[in-house]
């Protein structure tokens, strides 16, 4: 079993791996491939897994912890990092909480480790659909569901808050209201508060990453390979050929090689695969390291950003145009 890398964070008391398994997956995947994957995934190391109301991954997911637990390959629930999102459809104060408890009795746990908020964006009350309705499309009312966050940290119901797919300017709005802001860490300089974004070679998050280390926030990639073959993802980063040239001088994969990327970011990653042995693939990054003229070329592949949310954009809701969604920052 290989021991993945973590980082210490000042808020949760709880180091968070730095390499993680995603679940999202278009048409949902039938439980048992979803248990099986997670059970070979926690032999083989993963601690760190990232679930969403959306994904209808919570089930399984809890399914497969009370499974690891039985077989012995974990000692209990507290060895993981267990991530969820509170979807669109719920971002709306008097929802937040009984959302988290909804998620939690999926997942059969007491507690998260991370709950996030999804997107930037409300949606009417009562659906958890892809594509969403774009008749459905509110605006978010930060302040009030940030509070309701920070009142399910409170209860004890997550041990860490943060949100996902939020723009530099989003994250400053946030922090002016926020009233969880906890101590200064050593370690990390970390306020406590994470942010999920897309990352990967293509998409390099600069400016981002600049903001949230001046501010500690962490930063958690998803789609580190683009999320090839899903409704959301491109097939732009796998089949780059900056990417493929590195992987046929370094021996390593593609996959690899962007995964490596990614973690000598500084940031935490997770990666979804239902293969066994790409799961495996996956961990492999840790004993070797990509070469400054690697990095080099890394750093001038142009930017493509594979998922920019088209779906929150429409004339009568609260983002007219990409530009409004991302604040500019794409
Ligand atoms: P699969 O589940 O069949 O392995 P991302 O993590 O960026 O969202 O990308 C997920 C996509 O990449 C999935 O389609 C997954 O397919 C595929 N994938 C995951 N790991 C690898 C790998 N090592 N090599 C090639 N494709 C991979």
């Amino acid at each position: 079993m290989r021991s993945i890398p973590e980082m210490a964070l000042g808020s949760t008391g709880k180091a968070i791996p730095l390499v993680g398994m995603g679940t999202a997956v278009y048409p949902f995947a039938p439980s048992e491939t979803m248990i099986d994957c997670i059970l070979t995934a926690i032999e083989l190391g993963y601690r760190h897994f990232d679930s969403a109301a959306l994904y209808q991954s919570e089930k399984p997911l809890g399914e497969a912890i009370k499974k690891a637990v039985e077989l012995g390959l974990i000692k209990s629930r507290d060895e993981l990092f267990i991530t969820s999102k509170l979807w669109c459809s719920d971002a709306h104060h008097d929802r937040v909480l009984p959302a988290l408890q909804n998620t939690l009795k999926n997942l059969q746990l007491d507690y998260l480790d991370l709950y996030l908020i999804h997107w930037p964006v409300s949606l009417k009350p009562g659906k958890y659909e892809l594509p969403v309705n774009k008749d459905d499309l509110l605006p978010i009312d930060l302040g009030s569901v940030w509070k309701a966050m920070e009142d399910c940290q409170k209860l004890g119901l997550t041990k860490a808050i943060g949100v996902s797919n939020f723009s530099c300017k989003k994250l400053e709005e946030l922090l002016q209201t926020a009233s969880i802001l906890p101590a200064v860490n050593q370690v990390g300089s970390e306020r406590g508060l994470f942010i999920k974004v897309e990352m990967n070679p293509l998409w390099q998050q600069k400016r981002l990453r600049e903001f949230c280390a001046e501010k500690g926030i962490h930063i958690t990639a998803y789609s580190p390979l683009g999320a090839k073959g899903t409704l959301w993802g491109t097939d732009r980063v796998m089949e780059c050929e900056v990417l493929k040239e590195i992987a046929r001088e370094t021996g390593k994969s593609i996959a690899q090689v962007c995964l490596r990327w990614v973690y000598e970011q500084g940031v935490s990653l997770l990666v979804k695969s239902f293969n066994k042995e790409r799961i495996k693939q996956n961990l492999e990054i840790f004993d070797w390291e990509l070469s400054a003229q690697d990095l080099e070329k890394i750093i001038q592949i142009p930017q493509f950003k594979g998922f920019p949310g088209v779906e929150f954009v429409c004339q009568t809701g609260p983002y007219k145009s990409l530009v409004d969604l991302w604040d500019g920052e794409i």
